[in-house]
């Protein structure tokens, strides 16, 4: 059956990535038994630019009536200007919020061949593999009242509300559980259970179904000033992390970093599945990058890994995932490197040269 994959390319580096992400899933589709069909959306900056909104509807059905989304970035400082509800930012989470994506499943894997392109210490990061359960939907990012209001004495006050229900935490708890079953069965649950009384309740609700249904994998809690610290001091100790929206927003960045560069970590944001549907959307973590836009030098190993997790996770194209991960091992293990992964003194090669490279290493290894 035909997979219909919708590609939102976005802002900055975004349609460069996702550029060189396509070439392979055009490989795949007229080289092997797995057909996908592509279209185009427009979301973010380029979509206020042409439409006058961040989100088109068109976008949301087309998104709607895809089985996969893979998104570039969105994102720039030409609209950071902008009114509130007009920036780019709101259409990733307006997708997010319409398709219900609360699971964002962020690896952070390190590749031995570039443990020394990492600001830490090669001895602690070689062999690392973590995954990082993040809340999308929820949080201060969406939790209402929400606003900025001028008081009588004419000074401002700024407010968001933190906030998740019982069943929201449930539901991300339970698929950072499988995930945990299923790789080192460790968990750790990141919160700030000690000021924060949404947090509190997060650490009861995920202790309640961790001792009901979880009795194989082992459950720990870790307040989130600690993680951030601990990810940076041994990020060894990891292997699945739990943490809400906000919390996995900063500490997916640091996780990002320990692999080298923040151009070499995917994500997966998945929904719920409903009636045997389930709406994913798969991105790189990092942004439009706009300081490096339309130079061809971004690194689309991210994105190109993200496609692999869409295999992975939405079409159970096993075997595939595999391919296109050892492909991009193969070629960092050859030395071939994008300005980001590259040290002092190494050759540089573009982005799409990069994408040439790992294509051809998975037509290598798929005959
Ligand atoms: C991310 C990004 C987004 C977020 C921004 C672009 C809205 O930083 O995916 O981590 O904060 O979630
Ligand atoms: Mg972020």
């Amino acid at each position: 059956m035909t997979k219909k994959i919708l590609l939102i390319a976005g802002d900055g580096i975004g349609p460069e990535v996702v550029l060189q992400t396509k070439k392979i899933i055009d490989f795949f589709s007229q080289n092997s038994d797995k057909k996908f069909e592509t279209e185009n959306a427009l979301l973010g900056g380029c979509a206020y630019d042409q439409m006058g909104t961040p989100f088109p509807q068109e976008t949301l059905k087309l998104a709607r009536a895809s089985d996969a989304i893979l998104l570039g970035a969105v994102g720039g400082h030409k609209w950071e200007a902008l009114k509130y509800e007009h920036r780019p930012e709101r259409g990733l989470l307006g997708i997010r919020k319409e398709l219900e994506l609360f699971a964002n499943l962020r690896p952070a894997k390190v590749f031995s061949a570039l443990a020394d392109s990492s600001t830490l210490k090669r001895e602690i990061v070689d062999g690392l593999d973590i995954m990082i359960v993040r809340e999308l939907t929820g949080d201060l990012y969406f939790g209402q009242p929400r606003g900025v209001e001028t008081l009588k004495d004419g000074t401002r006050r700024g407010y968001n509300t933190m906030v998740y229900t019982s069943a929201e935490v449930e539901r991300i708890a339970i698929v950072a559980f499988d995930l945990a079953r299923q790789r080192g069965k460790k968990l750790c649950s990141i919160d700030k259970a000690n000021v924060i009384e949404t947090t509190e309740m997060w650490r009861e609700v995920v202790s309640e179904i961790g001792a009901k249904n979880y009795a194989d994998v082992a459950l720990s809690h870790m307040y989130v000033d600690n993680a951030s610290m601990q990810l940076v001091r041994n990020p060894k100790q990891f292997d699945v992390m739990l943490t809400g929206n906000m919390f996995g927003d900063i500490l997916s960045d640091t996780a990002s970093m320990l692999t080298g560069s923040l151009g070499m970590l995917p994500s997966a944001s998945l929904g719920a599945k409903i009636n045997g549907v389930q709406h994913a959307l798969y991105e790189p973590i990092h942004g439009s990058a706009p300081d490096i836009a339309g130079r061809d030098i971004a690194n689309p190993i991210a994105t190109i890994l993200s496609l692999a997790m869409m295999f992975r996770y939405s079409f159970n194209y096993e075997n595939e995932a595999n391919i296109i991960e050892k492909a991009i091992e193969n070629v960092l293990v050859s030395g071939i490197r994008t300005a980001d992964i590259a040290k002092a003194g190494e050759e540089k090669i573009s982005c799409s040269q990069m994408g040439d490279e790992i294509l051809k290493e998975i037509k290598k290894i798929h005959k």
